[in-house]
């Protein structure tokens, strides 16, 4: 069987190449896309593998080649590249890649990417084979895990595609942010760009004259509205405004109630407002953190289908692993907070709350705003602890933990003891805000 090895690269191609030979399997060194269209001609081979970027081309120009020739749509091909960004690793997929390798991999990686693009079970490297006396049940235990990362790379494109299928935020909402960053705009600007939209404009007047605000007299007018609340907190009513038809979803698998990611999400983003404020955040971060807050659990509108459909499983390894996060990525392949990450990096939403999304559950891993990360993990955690608008599993933070976070934030260790009754007054104030929208 031949493997077509294109890359630049002569180093790459020959470690490629003794890699593909110790496996039985001939590799052919190609350096250019001429070359390849060339050889094409004459062999067809069982692999391709190749470099995203080849010199002088557009990126994945192999990868587009062969998906455009009828004849050659079937060949798999595996992508090796040296960048690592979310969007080139979806391109790739959509594109058809088998698989995708980012520069530098190692040996393991590239057998096992050969395996599931060639769906060979038993390919064993040579120099390795099994000691003569391995038993019968071993071997079909290896299959089984091999058998389980293929399904598990088929899911996972499932859930990439699925990602694509999830609307993009409402134009409104890049034109708010767009005007808040224009420091000409005025609140006359807000207003004719928001009244445009009747339910929207009806639900933030809803949403501003709700008792959450206490504002002393009835606002009428987007722009009055403005005037009260500030531009940074307009960013988030129009943001909460208009994702509540997308969040409002049944999504019993997570153990929510009717409507309960949409309540959870509403508290989790109030309660880190308030945290953030508390730990003095700047006015901007602290509004990234009633955003992040909001949209924290995106992900799982994408994953609850997928977990619906192996929830037998999903039980079974949510009473044997630590965390949701580590059965969603044990089953699926992502946790639901990767998930939310890669769907708001498609909206063009800014990096920190991208980060925020992302590493809800592992906030120590932040580098971009490890602050505002740590705030929305602190609010989700208090939100569950609140008993309003439960998730399943409940993910709680012990009491160590919680006091060294708190105190990372320059917050005192029982900062919630200290609050127990504004944060109550709040959560009670989310709830009833909730039920008038
Ligand atoms: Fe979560
Ligand atoms: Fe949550």
């Amino acid at each position: 069987m031949t493997v077509f090895v294109i890359d630049h690269n002569k180093e790459s191609t020959e470690y490629i190449s003794q890699i593909i030979s110790s496996l039985g399997l001939v590799p052919k060194p190609i350096r250019s896309l001429a070359a390849l269209v060339t050889t094409l001609q004459l062999e067809t081979p069982r692999l391709i593998i190749a470099e995203a970027l080849l010199p002088g081309y557009d990126d994945f120009i192999v990868l587009q080649y062969i998906s455009d020739q009828k004849e050659l749509k079937d060949i798999p091909v595996i992508i090796t590249t040296s960048r690592s960004k979310r969007e080139d690793i979806l391109k790739a997929r959509q594109l058809g890649a088998k698989g995708f390798l980012i520069k530098p991999f190692d040996k393991k990686a590239l057998i096992q990417q050969i395996k599931l693009a060639l769906k060979i079970k038993d390919l064993t490297p040579a120099g390795t084979s099994p000691p003569s006396g391995r038993t019968a049940g071993t071997r079909r235990q290896q299959q089984k895990i091999s058998l389980n990362s293929i399904n598990n790379e088929r899911l996972k494109s499932q859930i990439l595609q699925k990602i694509e299928s999830i609307p993009s935020l409402p134009a409104i909402v890049y034109k708010v942010m767009q005007l808040i960053n224009d420091e000409n705009s005025n609140a006359s600007d807000f207003e004719e760009l928001i009244v445009k939209d009747q339910a929207l404009t009806a639900r933030m007047l809803r949403m501003v004259n709700s008792s959450f605000f206490s504002l002393s007299r009835k606002v009428n007018s987007i722009s009055d509205a403005v005037v009260y609340l500030g531009h940074n907190t307009i960013k988030s009513l129009v943001l909460g405004a208009s994702t509540s038809n997308l969040f409002k979803k049944s999504l019993k698998v997570y153990g929510y109630q009717k409507e309960g990611l949409w309540q959870h999400a509403n508290l989790v983003a109030a309660l880190a407002r308030y945290i953030a404020k508390s730990a003095n955040l700047t006015p901007s971060e602290v509004e990234n953190c009633y955003v992040s807050g909001l949209l924290h659990d995106i992900g799982k509108l994408i994953l609850g289908p997928f977990v619906e459909q192996y929830a037998d499983r999903f039980t079974s390894a949510i009473t044997t692993n630590e965390s949701l996060s580590q059965a969603e990525k044990e089953i699926l392949g992502f946790d639901h907070g990767e998930i939310g990450g890669i769907l708001l990096t498609n909206w063009k939403l800014p990096k920190n709350l991208v980060e925020s999304v992302t590493l809800h559950h592992f906030p120590a891993n932040a580098t971009v705003n490890p602050r505002e990360t740590l705030v929305i993990s602190l609010a989700n955690n208090l939100s569950n602890r609140l008993g309003f608008a439960l998730e399943q599993p409940v993910e709680r933070l012990n009491q160590e933990q919680r006091e060294k976070a708190y105190k990372r934030l320059n917050l005192p260790p029982d900062w919630e003891e200290q609050h127990h009754d504004e944060i109550t007054d709040l959560a009670n104030q989310i709830m009833e805000l909730i039920e008038n929208l």
